[in-house]
């Protein structure tokens, strides 16, 4: 048992899909971490080394951590574990930096348990590695990382988590601005209160994503990816954030908006070929504004946490 390892690909996610602030969230395929996860002799969590970025090494201090932190109370394990994580993902980025290294942290530890905690549970443990990085347990990055392709977080307390399907063609374009926003700055800009009548709105399409999503409806999804709750306050936030919008609905994309809690901004195509021509036009749109900006396409992510080796 001791000195056994795994291999994790820890996936970027995108978390809201604009009109679900909270409660959807998809897993990305071509963005995302790694992580090596081996048991010790010695109880508890170490977290030895982290490439790629200057994070806490403290589990206490660390989403990883404190995910495990958060298993690790919940059972008796006959060993202890170290994790060493090499970040790809910026913290701050919005696509789900903190998500990817506390899902698949707690992950790998119950991989090498021998699974005794289902995928509920390790939503419900990396959670409190969200609630670490932005002071909400929020499950819409942590679900999709962890179960693959879209979710639904329907409720966080009890959890209930519900997969929904992925349309075959889909793909996504991410581009991230290279400037660092906090989950809970981001956060902080929102109302408490919002009119009936952008709530009616909201739910409307909410409903008519989730329902395009099964039936493979792309017009659907396009006419749905909308939102009026959150956008409007988070786009201040985001240089340029108007201009990459346009651009992508001009060359082409189902939709766009804000991936998270902001700067990376996404588009969901039909087709690899239109997330390309999406992607040259953000990229184009970058230089003219003088940008300094990463661009990801990506297909949609159904497995999530992949095991590597
Ligand atoms: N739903 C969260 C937010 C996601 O928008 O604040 C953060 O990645």
């Amino acid at each position: 048992m001791i000195g056994r390892e795994i291999r994790l690909f820890c996936p970027a996610t995108i978390a809201n899909v604009s009109c679900g602030f909270d409660v959807l969230g998809l897993c990305l395929d071509a963005v995302g971490d790694q992580m090596i996860v081996k048991t010790t002799a010695q109880k508890g969590v170490r977290i030895s080394k982290i490439t790629g970025q200057d994070l806490p090494l403290d589990p206490k201090q660390n989403v990883a951590g404190v995910a495990v932190l958060a298993l690790l109370d919940e059972i008796e394990a006959p060993c202890g574990f170290e994790i060493k994580i090499h970040k790809n993902i910026k913290p701050g980025s919005g696509i789900g930096s903190s998500a990817a290294s506390s899902s698949a942290a707690v992950f790998g530890v119950n991989h090498l348990l021998g699974n005794p905690f289902q995928p509920i549970d390790l939503v419900r443990f990396a959670m409190e590695g969200e609630a670490l990085a932005s002071g909400t347990p929020h499950a819409d990055n942590v679900a999709p990382a962890i179960y693959g392709g879209f979710t639904l977080v329907r409720s966080t307390t009890p959890l209930d988590i519900v997969s929904i399907p992925t349309p075959a063609e889909l793909v996504a374009t991410v581009i991230h601005p290279q400037i660092e926003l906090k989950t809970k700055d981001a956060r902080a800009v929102l109302k408490q209160q919002i009119p009936l009548s952008n709530a009616i709105t909201q739910w409307g399409n909410v409903g008519g994503l989730i329902s395009s999503l099964f039936l493979g409806d792309y017009e659907l999804l396009s006419r749905s990816l909308v939102d009026v709750v959150v956008e409007p306050h988070r786009a201040l936030l985001i240089p340029g954030f108007d201009t990459f919008k346009h651009a992508a609905l001009e060359a082409g994309a189902l939709g766009s908006g804000i991936s998270g809690s902001g700067p990376s901004i996404f588009a969901l195509s039909k087709g690899l070929a239109t997330a390309q021509k999406v992607a040259k036009s953000l990229e184009l749109r970058a230089k003219e504004l003088h940008l300094n900006c990463e661009i990801h396409i990506s297909k949609i992510n159904t497995q999530g946490i992949r095991i590597l080796s």
